[in-house]
């Protein structure tokens, strides 16, 4: 998926020193959780601009399906609203998934929501010309999938080796977006998905333990 923005962030050295002699406020702790990623020969700085990122990719993406769904009218449509329901509701899964990693690497969200959904580089998922056009309403789904696919993707070969607790994220995050693409390719092309249906939407078969936020019961 396009979407080149990166969230302002310190460099490491900031991040070490917190710029605190001069503003005379307390140094910040040393963060071991950070300090051996590093010495793992991880670029900290390049993976939190990368989740923060793919972070607003599914934020945006899960808002964009919200509408394109509701656009899935008549009998066909109906079934069209159940494969986009289960989609939608993981993309808000792989949101809550990279959220607390983020943080716990020393990133943050951006303050301007705007500037969030700007990064997400989403645009392309507004509504086709005609805006029940299923096919056309397939097509952007299915671009959506790839375009995640490759993001985590990137994500997984950034910590694999270096980086366990982020890959494990990626890792399950990307088992969910190549199911996505798989559905949308067989409802497109009639190319078998192999596809067992999920027992609820929001099951999230693969991140549920990384987004019990939720979980409501
Ligand atoms: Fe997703
Ligand atoms: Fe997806």
């Amino acid at each position: 998926m396009a979407g080149t923005g990166r969230t302002a962030k310190p460099s490491a050295a900031k991040r070490k020193k917190g710029g605190s002699a001069a503003s005379g406020r307390k140094k910040p702790p040393g963060v071991i959780g950070i300090t051996v990623l590093e010495k793992n020969g991880l670029d900290v700085d390049a993976l939190i601009s990368e989740l923060v990122r793919n972070a607003a990719v599914e934020f945006t993406a899960y808002y964009y399906f919200t509408n394109l769904r509701a656009h899935c009218t008549g009998m066909e449509g109906e079934g069209l609203k159940g494969i986009i329901e289960d989609a939608r509701l993981e993309d808000l899964s792989h949101f809550e998934s990279c959220i607390e990693r983020i943080y716990q690497l020393g990133g943050s969200l951006p303050n301007d929501a705007t500037e969030f959904i700007r990064m997400s580089g989403c645009d392309f998922l507004k509504l086709p010309p005609d805006p029940t056009d299923h096919k056309a309403i397939l097509e952007k789904c299915l671009k959506a999938e790839q375009g995640a696919i490759v993001n985590w993707n990137n994500v997984c070969n950034m910590t694999i080796g270096k980086d366990p607790a982020t890959y494990d994220i990626a890792k399950d995050i990307l088992a969910e977006e190549i199911e996505h693409e798989s559905w949308f390719l067989e409802l497109l092309y009639g190319r078998p998905s192999g596809h067992m249906r999920r027992k609820y939407s929001g099951e999230r078969p693969h991140t549920r333990k990384h987004s019990r936020a939720l979980d409501m019961a």
